[in-house]
């Protein structure tokens, strides 16, 4: 099989030339050969059967024990100018980089199928979506790229009528930690990645086209490419409102875009709708406000500390069709990991016998991918072409001291001076230390694919003349107190914050002005039905000044980090807040 598109012929044939493989598949995206290829993998190992009785279609995938997460230190983004790729990413020279790859792939597919994978990021027929290609060497890969983009035939008819796609190139080499590459020529748009099978690594149209890639086309076009949820809020009136909301990798925005309301809120009619878990394409539409739509089709969330207490939609959505890496079995067969509410690890994430002192069954980083179309909240409007108007922005991370619950940004330049300075304790989505706190903009630092100080300037360039933006806010679901245990019950209780922030966006509830920006009073927040200190609270809300001035510093010398790229407003804009603070 061929495509009528002579420009991926040409460029699967020459892939071919390089890689040596025994033969090509160009996938359908069919049931039929989803089936052929689980058998494929569950004779060679690749898959394991979970019990057929409590979780039907569901397998798990042991990945290489050095090959469990994303690896920033080995992500390039590949321009010819180093300062168009920015302090924020790893640089290479791309003729260099080419060089390196091709010596990697020479012959690397030999004894093994190319499988040729056209997807589609976001909904088939929607003008904002985007497609791509990725050719890779792991059934795994297809498996998953086929649960989490639309992938196959419509998404080749499109490419074709398109006539332009991004180019990914995947191999798993030998999976080798010194021999692994995720490279990134965003001029050329362009991916190669090897010697991993990791999702982040490995899935090319997730971070490494939807963010990476589509962030640098993004800033040529006009619209936002970003790592954000997108959840609908719909009150006891019926009314809808989209809130888009960027935290780091592992801070909690699968839970968020699912959420289920505490039980007085249920009640009452409130309804959570979920969009995306991940990723946001942002464009301003005839209306002057923003239109987002999730380019995913499914969700890879991290599956430890997901359980019927924490998140009981993603629950309910996973004892069907999904895919588990790196979890921990039960004697019967049934997925387990920490922070699951019953059952007992027979084996560990390596297929060893669970043994408590060997740490947890799970990989802390282990992972679920299934269809978004199982998540009881999923709504139809995920999957309308136009989008959905976006009513709120919001940032958050961890930090455990200093960042309230929340706080409103006075304007839109305050917002992103907001989102830019974030910060947050790294978790283990990512190899490296855990826990140290780092800038992480926008909680764009691993994902966007030019320098931060051109981001920076894109950001604010939608504030102009005809544009209705969203209000921004920051949230800190992770304060902790001095035993450090968290402060905020977080979860469900989240909806405390968000309905005083939509209230907010259509001028229903009150506001303290302060330097840092506008923060409810406590009695702002509804704390019926929770269980809260006043005091708690209280500091949850309060603004330490001596603390903010130190920030302030901290995010001076930041914004430094990317000389005269950093816009002058945003300079500016911390400027003043550092004189408010006195
Ligand atoms: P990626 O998929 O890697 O981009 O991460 P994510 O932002 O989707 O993270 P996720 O929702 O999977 O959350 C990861 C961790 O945060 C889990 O351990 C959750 O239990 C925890 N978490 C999520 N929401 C909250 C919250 O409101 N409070 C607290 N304390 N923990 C939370
Ligand atoms: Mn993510
Ligand atoms: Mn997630």
């Amino acid at each position: 099989m061929s495509s009528h598109l002579p420009a991926l012929n040409d460029w699967v044939a020459s892939v071919a030339k390089l890689t040596q493989p025994d033969a090509i598949h160009w996938c359908d995206g069919s049931d039929a050969e989803n089936a052929r290829l689980v058998e494929l993998m569950l004779a060679n190992g690749d898959l394991i059967k979970l019990n057929g009785q409590t979780h039907p279609n569901c397998y798990l995938h042991r990945s290489n024990p050095q090959d469990v997460a994303r690896v920033e230190h080995l992500t390039f983004v590949c321009t010819r100018d180093p300062a168009d790729a920015g302090p924020n990413n790893n640089w290479m020279d791309p003729a260099e980089a080419h060089a390196q790859m091709d010596a990697l792939y020479a012959g690397c597919m030999r004894g093994r199928t190319m499988y040729v994978v056209p997807y589609c990021m976001g909904p088939i027929d929607s003008p904002l979506s985007r497609c791509g290609v990725e050719i890779t060497d792991s059934p795994y890969v297809v498996a998953n790229m086929r649960i989490m983009t639309r992938m196959g035939a419509q998404a080749l008819a499109r490419i074709e009528r398109e006539g332009s796609f991004v180019k990914g190139l995947h191999s798993i080499g030998e999976l080798d930690p010194n021999r692994r590459f995720i490279m990134h020529f965003p001029e050329e748009l362009s991916i190669q990645s090897y010697g991993s099978g990791y999702g982040g690594n490995a899935l090319l149209g997730k971070k490494c086209h939807a963010l990476r890639i589509a962030s640098w086309q993004a800033r040529q076009e006009g619209w936002l490419a970003e790592h954000m949820l997108i959840v609908g809020i719909e009150n006891p009136r019926g009314e809808i409102h989209y809130v888009a909301a960027a935290f780091p990798s592992a801070c909690g925005k699968t839970n968020l875009a699912m959420l289920i309301p505490p039980e007085g809120y249920r009640r009452a009619g409130w309804k959570v709708w979920t969009v995306g878990d991940d990723i946001c394409w942002m464009r301003p539409g005839a209306d002057g406000r923003l239109y987002a739509i999730n380019p995913e089709a499914g969700f890879f969330g991290v599956a430890p500390g997901t359980s019927e207490k924490t998140n009981p939609n993603a629950m309910a959505m996973l004892n069907r069709d999904a895919i588990f890496t790196n979890v921990g079995v039960t004697a019967d067969g049934q997925p387990w990991w920490e922070g699951m509410s019953s059952g007992a690890p027979a084996k560990d994430w390596q297929g060893r016998d669970y043994d408590s002192a060997r740490g947890p069954a799970a990989h802390p980083n282990a992972r679920f991918t299934v269809s978004a179309r199982q998540c009881p909240s999923y709504t139809d409007k995920a999957e309308d072409p136009q989008g959905v108007p976006i009513s709120a922005i919001v940032f958050g991370g961890r930090r455990a001291s200093l960042v309230p619950l929340v706080l409103e940004a006075r304007d839109w330049t305050h917002g992103v001076l907001v989102g830019a300075s974030m910060a947050s304790e790294t978790t283990a989505a990512a190899t490296g230390a855990v826990g140290v706190v780092r800038r992480d903009s926008m909680a764009m630092k691993p994902f966007a694919g030019y320098n931060f100080g051109d981001y920076f300037a894109h950001w604010l360039s939608f504030d102009r003349p005809g544009m209705k933006l969203p209000k921004i806010f920051q949230v800190n679901w992770f304060r902790k107190d001095t035993d450090g245990r968290f402060m905020w019950p977080g979860f469900g209780d989240n909806l405390r914050v968000l309905e005083w922030m939509l209230k907010r966006v259509t001028g229903q509830a009150g506001a303290v002005e302060t330097p840092v920006g506008n923060l409810p009073r406590p009695e702002d927040i509804n704390t019926e039905g929770l269980d809260i200190a006043p005091a708690a609270l209280a500091e949850l809300l309060a603004v330490d000044r001596e603390g903010w001035k130190a920030e302030m510093e901290a995010i001076a010398e930041y914004l430094n980090e990317f000389g005269d790229r950093t816009p002058a407003a945003l300079k500016a804009e911390r400027d003043r807040i550092a004189a408010g603070l006195g």
